[in-house]
């Protein structure tokens, strides 16, 4: 194909992700460039700071510290923005949008937030808007979804979508490491968010979980009507306990649709039984398992995090803006396949749990908290009493582990609740879900 004019972009950020998008354009430029007949040329990147040491080395005249520069340069065609942050990265992309430059983020917290105002201004400006890096790093979810899957009405996501998280697990699990030491070394592998919070704290696949919501069944749930969980509280202790029941701990996404239209989004620590195939996620890995009325089960599985890995998402993106200026197309945006309506409540959604308990060693204590579980019709699956190590004080006590059968939320939490004020309670209990899948 003979070659047509470059197309120059504007790269607003230059951390982790943005020096991958620098780094790998370069890398490929000669098949991309075959790929969509234009030489794919970054012209101009706003950073931070110019001075800091990078990964790459940019040509200090195509910095500036003004991502502005970038939106009121004529010459600049398509804009990426990875700057991250959400108030100036709203600001950045609704300026771009109105000055009908396409844009490409990786900017999930942003979506997640405002992402209901920013589709409809890339709707009513009709300029391209493409987020494929903005869910689970390298893995084409986006694409998936809003295109190979398009026959399909979404019956549930099943995700691993946090790269740090899922490292920081795999790492507690298989080496014995602390969370604190499985943490840093996730972010020194540069898997992690500026903030560590957002990914260890849920927020970060819950952003994630947001965009699949809204893909799938057509609607922006706010933050605050989705639950969420992180990984902060867990330790070797139910690691080796959800092992012995034949389980692992991860921290799953799960978006479904409920009967009544209604949209269930959470973000938990689960138990996943061992032999599932997502259980065997391990590292930095993500993957998907979306089950769709027409294609049954499906799974995506790949890098979740890191420079290389979400640049590839980038510049798929690139491409595709490419083909939308070629053929003179703006705003392409997927129809989800229904609007459904809000999200349930965390109280209504049922699974099975796993419950630990630290009791007091004496007659009684097993029937006491299985008759406040009955009283509330929840069905006990298994119970483990570990012989305690004799050399112990006999005050420690006892460990009683419990998985139970499927209950809504809202009763089992009333029923620990209720266990929790026994006076053979020793500690505060341990409640996480287990997902059947
Ligand atoms: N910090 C994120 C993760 C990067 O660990 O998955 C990709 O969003």
């Amino acid at each position: 194909m003979p070659s047509k004019s470059p197309l120059r972009i504007g790269l607003a950020g230059l951390g982790n992700v943005g020096a991958g998008v620098y780094k790998n354009l370069a890398k490929n430029s000669d098949l991309l460039e075959a790929r969509t007949g234009h030489r794919l040329e970054i012209a101009r990147v706003a950073v931070r700071e110019l001075d800091r040491k990078r990964d790459v080395e940019v040509p200090k005249e195509l910095l500036t510290t003004r991502p502005e520069d970038l939106i009121e340069d004529d010459s600049i065609d398509i804009i990426i923005e990875l700057m991250g942050g959400t108030d100036r990265a709203y600001d950045f992309v609704t300026a771009a949008l109105c000055a009908k430059k396409p844009v490409i983020t990786g900017n999930k917290a942003l979506l997640a937030e405002r992402g209901k105002e920013i589709i409809t201004l890339a709707e009513q400006e009709n300029v391209p808007l493409y987020f494929e890096a903005a869910v689970a790093g390298g893995i084409p979810i986006i694409k998936a979804v809003g295109e190979a899957l398009v026959a399909n009405h979404i019956e549930s996501i099943h995700g691993i979508i946090n790269g740090t998280c899922n490292y920081i697990l795999t790492r507690m699990e298989d080496a014995g490491l602390s969370y604190a030491v499985a943490l840093k070394e996730a972010q020194d592998l540069g898997y992690a968010e500026a903030d560590p919070t957002l990914d260890v704290n849920g927020w970060d696949a819950a952003h994630k979980a947001i965009i699949l919501a809204w893909l799938s069944y057509g609607r922006w749930l706010k933050p605050a009507h989705i639950h969420v969980e992180g990984i902060e509280g867990i330790g070797r202790t139910d690691i080796g306990f959800a092992e012995i029941l034949g389980y692992r701990i991860k921290l799953v996404a799960v978006v479904r649709q409920a009967p009544d239209k209604r949209v269930e989004v959470r973000v938990q620590p689960s138990l996943l039984p061992q032999g599932h195939i997502l259980a065997n996620v391990n590292g930095v890995y993500n993957a998907i398992a979306l089950r769709g009325d027409v294609v049954g089960d499906t799974l995506f599985y790949g890098s979740g995090a890191g420079q290389d890995a979400t640049s590839s998402s980038v510049i798929a993106d690139l491409a595709d803006v490419s083909n939308n200026l070629a053929a003179g197309i703006g705003y392409d945006g997927f129809m989800p396949h229904g609007e459904f309506g809000e999200a349930v409540p965390l109280d209504d959604t049922v699974s099975e749990y796993y419950l630990r308990l630290q009791v007091k060693d004496q007659p009684g204590v097993i029937a006491a908290i299985t008759t406040l579980l009955g009283n509330r019709d929840i069905g006990i699956l298994s119970v483990i009493q570990p012989e305690p190590d004799t050399e112990e004080d006999e005050n420690a006590g006892a460990t009683l582990v419990l998985t139970v059968h499927d209950a809504a939320y809202g009763n089992m939490r009333g029923a620990v609740e209720e266990i929790e004020k026994l006076d053979c309670i020793q500690e505060t209990p341990v409640l996480y879900r287990v997902e059947s899948l």
